[in-house]
This record gives structure tokens, sequence and C-alpha cells, in this order.
């Protein structure tokens, strides 16, 4: 049997990692600043992670949710405080993309309305609904096309606004994400999200803020969102939440009513999955990850701005984005071949940097230093 070849591939196998290295079959060492798609948040193999999990996994791995998980609750004690969200209420499901089609299930149920405002460039998932919040036409199937969607330009307070008016009482939810990942590192600003929340209010829909790449502390806060000032009523995340274990979650506003049935999943909020979520938090929060997050991230910028080739750097935190003019293609491949620095990329031509909350300035100076090769 073959596999479904849906990936184009790097031709390197990784078989050894640590912190922000790691090792290809020949024993090559690479700088990781992708993080395997911002989902590396503590680094490769952390020790406590290590251990938490084995010894997890040496007492119960899986149960189902037909029984009392002491873990869950641990965990949504441990998000609620370091995201500041304690009044909130947590559901734990697998993927982003899952997280991203409960929050947009539940709004519907919240407000009983089908209509979605979603932005250009956004990127919520591959599953039935979030990939028709997705503004990629290409990975919309048929089954999935429907006219429940209106996408906006980001950041056009006007046009939302226009919307609202138009067919605010038909309006379930607003999701977006506070930086667009795939979308080449864009910023939705502080006034747009003060102007969602706004209108939300004003007309009863649902404010989703999509964190499962910009969230988790990669900006500095542990919500790029909450840097606007005002709450979502739905946080979706996943990625940095397991360091790699598949966990995702929505952090749920009081105001939401749970009826036992509304949502489910067999293996979310599985022990091993909160075992890991729970060894990602006490991190954080024992390493101050955040703070490191924010520091380094700021180093990075402000020393990627010095660059003249640059056309623009987008970003906040460790969630960079580096706008290449067309003839310098060729850097995210050199950066890996040459330099053995993993990067990711946005099209036409972003390089993207979501490495490990707790890199060093040393591993920014070492990329620094290639990208410097590279443009000169
Ligand atoms: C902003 C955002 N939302 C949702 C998703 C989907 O997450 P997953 O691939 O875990 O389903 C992604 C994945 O890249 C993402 O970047």
């Amino acid at each position: 049997m073959k596999l479904f070849d849906v990936y184009p591939l790097n031709p390197i196998e990784i078989i050894k990692a640590s912190g922000s290295s790691v090792w290809d079959a020949d024993g090559n060492e690479y700088l990781d600043l992708y993080g395997g798609h911002a989902v590396i948040s503590i680094g490769h193999t952390h020790p406590h992670y290590v251990s938490r999990l084995t010894d997890q996994l040496n007492k119960v791995a899986f149960y189902s949710n037909s029984v009392i998980i002491s873990l869950q609750q641990e965990l949504a004690e441990k998000l609620g405080k370091l995201s500041g969200k304690t009044d909130f209420q947590l559901f734990l499901c697998n993927s982003g993309a899952e997280a991203n089609e409960n929050a947009l299930k539940l709004a519907s149920f919240y407000n009983n309305r089908k209509k979605i405002i979603a932005f250009k460039g956004a990127f919520h998932g591959r599953t039935s609904l979030a990939v028709s919040v997705t503004d990629n036409p290409k990975i919309i199937a048929p089954v999935n096309q429907t006219e429940n969607v209106t996408f906006l330009p980001l950041n056009d307070e006007q046009a939302l606004e226009n919307a609202f008016k138009e067919f605010g009482n038909e309006i379930s939810s607003v999701i977006i994400e506070g930086i667009q990942g795939v979308g080449g590192i864009r910023e939705a600003s502080q006034s747009f999200l003060q102007k969602i929340r706004t209108l939300c209010d004003q007309y009863n829909a649902v404010y989703i803020a999509d964190s499962v790449q910009c969230g988790y502390g990669r900006t500095g806060n542990f919500y790029a969102h909450d840097y606007a000032g005002v709450e979502a009523d739905i946080y979706s995340m996943a990625k940095g939440m397991g360091n790699g274990f598949p966990i995702g979650a929505i952090s749920i506003s009081p105001k939401f009513k749970p009826w036992h049935g509304e949502l489910g999943t067999t293996f979310g909020g599985n022990h091993l999955a909160c075992a890991a979520a729970l060894a990602v938090l006490e991190v954080m929060e024992q390493d101050d990850l955040m703070k490191n997050a924010e520091e380094v991230g700021a180093y990075l910028i402000s020393e990627l701005k010095k660059f003249e080739k640059i056309i623009e750097v987008r970003g906040r935190g460790l969630m960079i984005g580096i706008d290449l003019p067309e003839e310098y293609s060729h850097v995210k491949k050199d950066l890996l071949f040459k330099h053995r620095i993993f990067t990711g990329e946005a099209k036409p031509n972003v390089i993207r940097l979501l490495p490990a909350l707790n890199i060093t300035k040393a591993h920014a100076d070492q990329f620094l230093e290639a990208l410097r090769i590279e443009l000169n």
C-alpha cells in the first residue's frame, strides 16, 4: 500500500530531536525555527514533558469521556489561570480544525443562526465548516460550499459595519485569527477586533478568536487577540497546546450554558493528551516562556527591520513573517540545505518563523547571520 500523496516533502528524515535542535538520519543537526508548524512550544523532548507522559502512560493512557478524568479539570484550572480566563469553560478535542468546528457549531446553537463572517486570507482548518470559512477555494470541496459564509477584507471596519447593517440579525459568528498564519503573518488591528466585539454585542453574534496558530503564548500574551483589550466569546486552540501530542480545545465564555450531548468526541481530553498539555503549561509557567517569546521575538523583529532587502517584517513575539522580493524566493530552501535551519513559508514569498517559545538570543543570532549571508 502506498501513502496518499498530498504533501510536497523535503528529502529529510528527522530521527532525533532535543530543544530547538533536530537531527537527520545522516547525523546532521538543524536549528528548528519552524517547530513542526508552530507545534513545538516548549522544545522537543523536554525532560518534564517526557517524564509526565511516560508516567501517565504507565498509569492509564485512555478512557472515554463517560468517566471522571480529573486531569481534565486540572488542565482547565491551569489553562484558565495562564490565559487569564478563570471563569471560562473548557471543551477538549483533538485538532485545530475540530476546535473551530466546535466553536462555530456552539455559536450556532447559542443564537440559532446560520451566517458566519470570515476574512480574506483566513485559514481555519480542513473539516467541513472550518474549511468553509477558509479563504482558499482550491481546498473547499463542492460538499463544503455554502451560502452561509461571507468573506470580508481584513481590518476593513466599514465593510464589517455594512455587513452587520445589512444582515446583522442573521449573523451567528465572526471568526478571526489574531494574526493570520497561512495568510502570510497579517495582524488583525486592535481597533478592528474592538469593532468586532462591539458589533457582536450589539447584534448578539459570537466573536470567535482562532488562536490555533497565534495563541498559546506565542506572541507574549496567551491569546494574541487580547492585545486589543476586549475579550472574545470563544477561543480555539491546538498546535502548541500539546508540544506535538494531538490536542485541541475551545475556551468558552460563561454566557454559554452547556447541555448534555451538545458537543462530544471519543478521543478529546484523554489522559495522555491532558498530561501532555499540563506538562506544556507547567513549563511555560515555570520558565516564564511567554516573556521569553515576547523578548526574543522583539529582538528578532527589530534586527530583521534593519535588513534593507526585506520588503516588510510582520508579526509579534515568535510569530514572524519576513516578506522577501521575488528574486530571493530561493532563500527558504538555502536556509534549510545550506545553513540547516528549518523555517516555514507563506505564499507568495514570506518566510515564517514559528519556533519554540524557549529559543534563545543565540538561536536568533544564528538565524540572523545565515539570513545576512543569503541576502548579501
Ligand atoms: C489559524 C489556524 N486555524 C486552524 C488550523 C487547523 O488546525 P489543524 O491542522 O490542527 O486542524 C490551522 C492550521 O494550520 C491554523 O493555522
